[in-house]
This record gives structure tokens, sequence and C-alpha cells, in this order.
């Protein structure tokens, strides 16, 4: 039953008998009773008969039948009656090319209506598909700009990356942003990539960890220094620890892109506080940064903080 609700269209096929349907069908219509209140999808009926009578009236109680089960359902109607007339005995109906081919046509209808709606439905799916891919893609190109305005921090400095690659002859790196009496140690990984001697020592608590550092005499750590202690929030990302800072001042010569691991670095562009500890190999797509100085701590103690924090940044008296 469940089927015969659920089809697109129904297609009866009955003898005449006494100018009726068969008591088969008549009696399978009766059964089907339950659809009339569980409501149907099916709209075209189709009604294929066989009798000895030669004329096609002695289909007309048959169609008749039909009929009043057909008009009990709304939105239905018998599309189309195939009257198979002289078929009495097996077979005869091989004979009868023409309503072959009539019942044929019919069927032929729904089986082109069925492929043009499989081929739309094959070009709805590659337009959602198409869809699907466009819009994943905007939103893959757009993550960081995303995760900046999430994070507050690590798409400002990619967003300049293009500009900084681009500018790779005239701005400096990382490597050539060293001052005066600062060098590079790569024996030790786990400190600092740069050394700074003297400057200034500053600690900065992270809940119970405390990290060591020094900053540099450049015009920003100086006016950095004179703001101290601060308690800024800082959190964790994929290189470094990072949080919005007071505008400080900065040489635009010492401006430059990437890192060196340990850096503390002011972000320009948001402003930006940042502890880079990781990653200085793949940096330089990152810009726009001042160097103000370097932890002295190891890199594994600041790597293994998670989270974020109210960071207390003070002199190291
Ligand atoms: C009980 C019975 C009643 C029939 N009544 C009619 C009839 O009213 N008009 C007609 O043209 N043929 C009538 N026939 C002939 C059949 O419609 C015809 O032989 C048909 O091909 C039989 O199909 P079947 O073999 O599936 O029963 C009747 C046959 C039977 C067995």
């Amino acid at each position: 039953m469940e089927k015969v609700r659920t089809a697109d269209v129904l297609c009866f096929s009955t003898p005449i008998y006494y100018y009726a349907v068969s008591g088969q069908l008549k009696t399978f219509l009766d059964r089907m009773n339950p659809i009339y209140s569980a409501g149907h999808n099916f709209k075209d009926v189709y009604l294929l008969t066989a009798a000895n009578d030669t004329d096609s009236k002695a289909m007309d109680g048959a169609i008749k039948d039909i009929e009043g089960w057909v008009e009990c359902f709304e939105g239905v109607t018998l599309k189309g009656v195939v009257k198979g007339t002289g078929a009495n005995d097996v077979g005869d109906i091989l004979s009868h090319k023409d309503k072959l081919e009539e019942a044929y046509n019919l069927g032929k209808k729904y089986i082109i209506l069925e492929v043009e709606l499989m081929n739309k439905k094959i070009l709805i799916g590659i337009i959602v598909l198409l869809a699907v891919i466009v819009v994943g893609a905007y939103f893959l190109f757009n993550k960081k700009q995303y995760n900046s305005q999430t994070n507050q921090y690590s798409s400002d400095l990619s967003s300049n990356a293009k500009a900084s690659t681009q500018n790779n002859n005239e701005k400096k790196t990382a490597k050539n942003s060293l001052r005066d009496g600062e060098s590079i140690q790569t024996q030790d990984k786990n400190k600092s990539t740069r050394v700074v001697t003297g400057g200034t020592k500053i600690k900065m608590t992270f809940g119970d960890t405390v990290i060591y550092g020094v900053l540099n005499d450049s015009e920003t750590a100086k006016a950095l220094i004179q703001k101290l202690p601060i308690t800024q929030h800082e959190s964790r990302y994929t290189h470094d620890f990072c949080g919005v800072t007071e505008k400080l001042p900065y040489n635009e010569d010492e401006v430059h892109y990437g890192w060196l691991n340990g850096d503390i670095d002011y972000a320009i562009d948001a402003p930006y506080y940042t502890i880079l500890f990781k990653d200085e190999e793949i940096s330089e797509q990152y810009g726009d940064q001042v160097n103000i100085g370097v932890i002295t701590s190891t890199i594994s103690e600041i790597d293994k903080l998670s989270g974020s924090f109210d960071v207390k940044i003070e002199l190291d008296n």
C-alpha cells in the first residue's frame, strides 16, 4: 500500500469482465481505502484493458470504475486508457501493434521526465557543489582575517604578509634587525636565538609562571619601560603569546618582518606586545614589527603555557 501511496504514477491493468473491471482489481482498489485519509503522492493514473469485444465501448464500464476511484483522490486524473479490444486468448494482444505502441509511448513520457528530473538534480548538485567550493574557498581565504577580529592578533600580521613579501628587498628581516651589541646564537634551540647584551631586565608573570626577559634600547622599548609595571591580556597562539598593548612610538627604520625565536616584538598595526617563541623559519611572511627585546627564560618554559593570562610586566631589579 505504501508503494501505491508514494508512487508518482499508477498504471492499472485489467481484463474486461462483464463490462467492468475484474473483481481482483476492484478488490485491490477497495482495499487501498486507507490511502484516502493517509494522503498520496500520485497524480497521474493509467488504465490498460483487454476484452474479447472489438468495440472499444466495451471498456466504458471499466473506465467508469477507475474514474470513480480517481475522483476520490484530490489532484488525481485518469490520464490515459489503452483499449486492447479483440484480445481473448493469451498472446492475442501481440498482434495489435498499435495498442502496444500506444502503451509504450504513454510510459516513455515518464522515462523522459525521469531523465530530465535526474539531469535537473545533477545540475542542481553541481551548482550546490560549486557554491560550496566557492564559499569554502572564500572562508578559507578570509580565515586569517576572521581570526584577527576574534583573537585580536594573528591576521593583522599576516594581512601585511603580502606587502612585506612584495617589498622583500626594501624591508628588514628579523636577522638583519640586530642592534649594536646583539648577536645570534644557534647552538641552544631552547634559548632565544637573539642574544642581547645589556638591556633592561624585565619579568612577566603568567599565573604561577614567571618568564624573564630583557628589553633593548630601542625607542619603542624605552617608551614601554617608562610605563612599567603594566598588566595586559596575553593569549597563546601557534607561535606566540600576544595581546593588545598601548600605542608606543617606533622608528620606521626598525620595522621588519619575521622574528627570531624568543623575540619580544611590538607589532605596529594593532598594536600588539608579542613574545614569539616558535617557527622563526617560516616567520618572514609576517610583517610590520619592531623588536624590543628577548626572553631570557628557556623557550620550553613559555611553550608549555596555554590559554590566556593577565600578564604583569615589570622591571626585574
Ligand atoms: C468472467 C469473464 C467475463 C468476461 N466478460 C467479458 C465482457 O463483458 N466483454 C468482453 O468483451 N469480454 C469479456 N470477457 C473476455 C475477457 O475480457 C478476455 O478474454 C480477456 O482477454 C481475458 O483476460 P484474462 O485471461 O486475464 O482473464 C470475459 C471473460 C471472462 C473470463
